[in-house]
């Protein structure tokens, strides 16, 4: 299997994982109903997201958390929403690639997933309140 090293393994990747995402009856809603999202700008953010996190290339500027509260505020992403996108994740990079950053990609994922978990349910109970 194919090791994750260059942009364009990057760009599979993140192409396969959003086709994925995109048809999902747990998560695509929230991509396709909720935020409308147009794949066509998303994507190539996405390409230089994880590049600047898996190849430290700054070629992402924004604030992935910040993006997210407003998709929440209409429907809460919930634990569980967190847990099925990491699975998607994973098995998406065990299908195309294999050694240590493919390894690093689904850690990274993991911790980001979490903690972004964990502050969308945090931003749920105070909205509540
Ligand atoms: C249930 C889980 C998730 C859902 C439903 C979700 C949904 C979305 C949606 C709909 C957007 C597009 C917003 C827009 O352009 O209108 C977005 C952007 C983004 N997401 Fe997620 N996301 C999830 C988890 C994650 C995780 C775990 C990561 C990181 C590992 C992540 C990283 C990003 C980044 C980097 C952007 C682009 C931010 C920007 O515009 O600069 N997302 N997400």
């Amino acid at each position: 299997m194919k090791k994750l090293e260059t942009r364009d393994d990057i760009e599979l990747l993140v192409n396969k994982f959003y086709e994925k995402v995109q048809h999902d009856d747990t998560i695509g809603f929230f991509f396709n109903d909720v935020a409308k999202v147009d794949w066509s700008k998303h994507l190539p953010k996405m390409y230089s997201f994880w590049e600047t996190i898996l190849f430290g290339q700054m070629t992402y500027k924004g604030n992935p958390m910040a993006v997210h509260f407003p998709i929440n505020e209409k429907i809460p992403m919930e634990k569980r929403h967190f847990e099925h996108w990491v699975k998607l994740w994973t098995a998406t990079i065990e299908e195309n690639f294999s050694g240590e950053m493919a390894e690093t990609a689904i850690y990274k994922a993991n911790n980001i997933a979490n903690l972004m978990g964990f502050k969308m349910e945090t931003a749920t109970r105070l909205n509540k309140n």
